[in-house]
């Protein structure tokens, strides 16, 4: 995607460095900083720590890390043991993205099937550039599938904005180019349609606030943040046509793991009869579960996420104390909307129902049978 008239990706394999580099989204909207990956340490950092993140963004970085864990200083060649034992710690740098050991799983695939250590670092890397650019296809069909349901309204609306709430940031910067949930807005806009986004602010690190708002505005998208707690009242006065999210990871029956938050927005929905999408490529399915609440792995992470606010102050990026001191806070990262509450998905191989059978229907190499 283009931001000020230049091209940008949120992660890359710059060939004269021999180096994958990565947008550091810790600092944005206000830097713009670029984080090489030099070693599996830095890769798992950068995935920790939220350097980069976004489902299909940490798939990308965990297919690209599994290349760096084969080049990385001090690596052992084509040993089995030390590969196995490197991929596995990507594996687990975060546990909610599905995507993460899917984009893992691919390039280790790829790599295992070599005995020779340079051409396993070939294959590594061109399979990990391959997961990047299907990953960019994927997202660009989901713009072209979702689209008609931003054009139906606005037909319905006489050319007015069509209201889409989102939440969290499923845009480019979590995904390689065009987004999940933004992508059929971006797609829209792209092609005259007049759009409006309410842009969740995404407490505790303000994903919505931070880098929704940023891409679209630096694309032209119409946009507006509001509080965590906003979308209840402006879904009762009319004001969102359409709710679009993504998804960390979703089971074969179409419960919906998605940032803290995003269950509450499906009940809102619900109750005011809105259209409630999730946009997800196919990677971000875990085919092996069924029940959401009991299966899908959520991660709790570190409290003071929640008692540190961060944001610019007199030019420098600054973090400061809200609750007491001594006040203990939780921090649950993810929390799951169960398929009754969601109106369709979004895929790269079209739209279809929350319903085990339809999303088989979309997806028949992904029957248990096979
Ligand atoms: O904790 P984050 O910022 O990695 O969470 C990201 C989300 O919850 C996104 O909505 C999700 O990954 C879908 S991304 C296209």
């Amino acid at each position: 995607m283009k931001v000020d008239g230049k091209d940008m990706r949120p992660i890359w394999y710059d060939d004269a460095l021999k180096t994958v580099q990565v947008i550091d989204q810790r600092f944005l909207p206000h830097e713009m900083v670029v984080m090489d990956l030099n070693t599996v340490d830095e890769t798992i950092y950068a995935i920790k720590e939220m350097v980069v993140r976004g489902a299909p963004l940490i798939g990308a970085t965990g297919a690209m890390g599994v290349y760096v864990s084969l080049v990385q200083p001090g690596n052992k060649k084509a040993d089995n043991d030390y590969f196995i034992t490197e991929c596995n710690r990507l594996k687990d740098a975060r546990p909610t993205a599905m995507n993460l050991v899917w984009g893992v799983d691919r390039v280790m695939k790829a790599v295992l099937v070599h005995d020779d250590y340079e051409m396993r670092v070939s294959a590594a890397l061109k399979q990990a550039l391959e997961v990047v650019e299907e990953e960019a296809v994927n997202c660009r069909k989901i713009g072209e599938y979702g689209m008609p349901l931003i054009e139906a309204v606005s037909k319905k609306k006489n050319g007015e904005p069509v209201n889409i709430l989102t939440h969290c940031n499923a845009g480019w910067l979590a995904c390689v180019e065009y987004g999940t949930a933004t992508a059929p807005v971006y797609t829209a806009f792209d092609n005259g349609i007049n759009v409006h986004v309410w842009v969740d602010e995404t407490r505790p690190l303000n994903q919505g606030s931070r880098l929704t708002a940023w891409e679209l505005g630096k694309h032209g998208v119409d946009h507006t943040v509001i509080t965590d707690n906003a979308g209840g009242h402006i879904m009762q006065h009319g004001m969102v046509d359409l709710v679009i999210v993504g998804t960390d990871r979703t089971t074969r029956a179409g419960d919906v793991a998605n940032k803290i938050g995003t269950y509450l927005k499906a009940l809102a929905a619900k109750d005011n009869q809105i259209p409630f999408y999730v946009a997800l490529p196919s990677s971000t399915f875990d085919w092996d579960i069924t029940d959401g609440i009991a299966d899908i792995p959520i991660e709790e992470r570190d409290p003071d996420e929640i008692r540190y606010i961060q944001g610019r102050c007199n030019g420098k990026i600054e973090q400061v104390l809200v609750p007491p001191s001594d006040s203990r806070a939780a921090n649950h990262a993810f929390d799951v909307t169960p398929s009754r509450l969601v109106t369709g998905f979004i895929t790269e191989r079209g739209i279809c129902k929350a319903a085990e059978a339809d999303i088989m229907a979309l997806f028949p190499d992904k029957k248990r049978d096979k």
